[in-house]
């Protein structure tokens, strides 16, 4: 099988395609022709071996995948070969609290990824993809989307009215913003140029605010909840932006950390949350279990992920060339 690795710390350069022994299901394991791969800012972080995420090399980037069953391996029932799936970030978290174990084995990090053509994954985790959806877009929600319903619902609980703050149009952005609308939620974004503000209004969002025209997004946030401050923040950015979004929570509100895009570690205003009395959650991607009831509400209100760009197999550099523009708004998907 044709399959891309990470083969150094010299970013794109290291992401080189080879051919593989075709992979065979060992019981309990279902073989899995990939058709799509989607990317996440952490598959870019790992190929362009930004350090202290990459893990051991060679390493097949990528955690989100999705396509056909083309074999069982013994033992495995329920599944029909040719049957559409979709495969969650941590094929072990099928249910239940987060562990190290399951950290272990994030696909695309810990362990091989999926940016290649075949893939034996344990049956138990697989998914059936809902009919509506294209493959393409179940290739979507592994990741940012399973991470967004966390957030907001999971460990959010968000409830009808709640007002939800939400930075950027990267895909875990844009998911929350789709999913905090569909559930009655006010939701103020910020972004970096009009452009995008313009997509966000058209995707229901009831207030955007540029931050190249104005960095102060935090005295905006209140400014829109009459001073009281949001109910959540979906939080993207990490160090840089954690204190902006700590200023523009209500007492008693709660911060989804779930982003490194400024870094990994900064100076925090631990005060502000404490006195506050916020509720600050690390959150890592979700469960198949939340995964699954993601897809449920999912087909009931028919929503359908937003593709930025579409790339061959043959074009993934491009892809990851996308990312780095940081122009992309939504989903930027491989077909395999
Ligand atoms: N913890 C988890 O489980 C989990 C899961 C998925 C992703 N993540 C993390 O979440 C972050 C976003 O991931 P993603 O895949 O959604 O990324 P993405 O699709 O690349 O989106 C990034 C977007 O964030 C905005 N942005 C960039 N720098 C910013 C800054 N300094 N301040 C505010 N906004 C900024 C930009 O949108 P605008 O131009 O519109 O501002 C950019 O397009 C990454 O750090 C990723 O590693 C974590």
């Amino acid at each position: 099988m044709k399959a891309y690795q990470i083969t150094g710390i010299d970013g794109l350069a290291s992401l080189q395609q080879v051919t593989l022994p075709d992979p065979t299901p060992e019981p309990g394991e279902v073989l899995v022709r990939l058709r799509a791969c989607c990317l996440n800012y952490r598959d870019y972080m790992n190929v362009m071996g930004i350090r202290g995420v990459t893990g051991p090399i060679p390493r097949i980037p990528c955690s989100d995948g999705a396509g056909e069953v083309l074999a069982l391996g013994e033992g495995v029932t329920g599944w029909q070969i040719g049957q559409r799936v979709v495969i969650p970030f941590m094929p072990t978290w099928i249910d239940g609290g987060f562990t190290q174990h399951h950290a272990g084995n994030a696909l695309g990090g810990a362990v091989n990824g999926l940016l290649r053509e075949q893939a034996c994954l344990p049956a138990a985790c697989l998914l059936p993809i809902p009919d509506y959806l294209s493959i393409e877009q179940a290739a979507t929600l592994p990741c940012a989307a399973v991470t967004a319903w966390d957030a907001l619902f999971v460990r959010g609980n968000l409830q009808h009215g709640e007002t939800v703050l939400i930075l950027g149009t990267g895909g875990v952005s844009i998911f929350a913003l789709q999913f905090a609308k569909q559930a009655g939620a006010r939701v103020l974004v910020t972004t970096s140029t009009e452009a995008k503000a313009d997509l966000l209004l058209g995707l229901g969002a009831d207030a955007v605010h540029v931050y190249q025209n104005d960095p102060a997004w935090d005295d905006w946030a209140l400014s829109q909840t009459g001073g009281l401050g949001v109910d959540h923040v979906v939080e993207i950015g990490g160090p840089v932006t954690l204190n902006r979004s700590i200023k523009a929570t209500r007492f008693g509100g709660h911060i989804s950390l779930i982003g490194v895009l400024t870094g990994t570690a900064g100076d925090i205003q631990t005060v502000g949350i404490l006195r506050k009395g916020i509720r600050l959650d690390g959150i890592y991607v979700g469960s198949r279990a939340m995964f699954a009831q993601m897809l449920e509400t999912m087909t009931e209100t028919q929503m359908t992920p937003i593709i930025d760009s579409t790339f061959d197999f043959d074009q993934a550099p491009k892809a990851f060339q996308r990312m780095a523009s940081g122009q992309h708004s939504g989903k930027i998907v491989i077909r395999i």
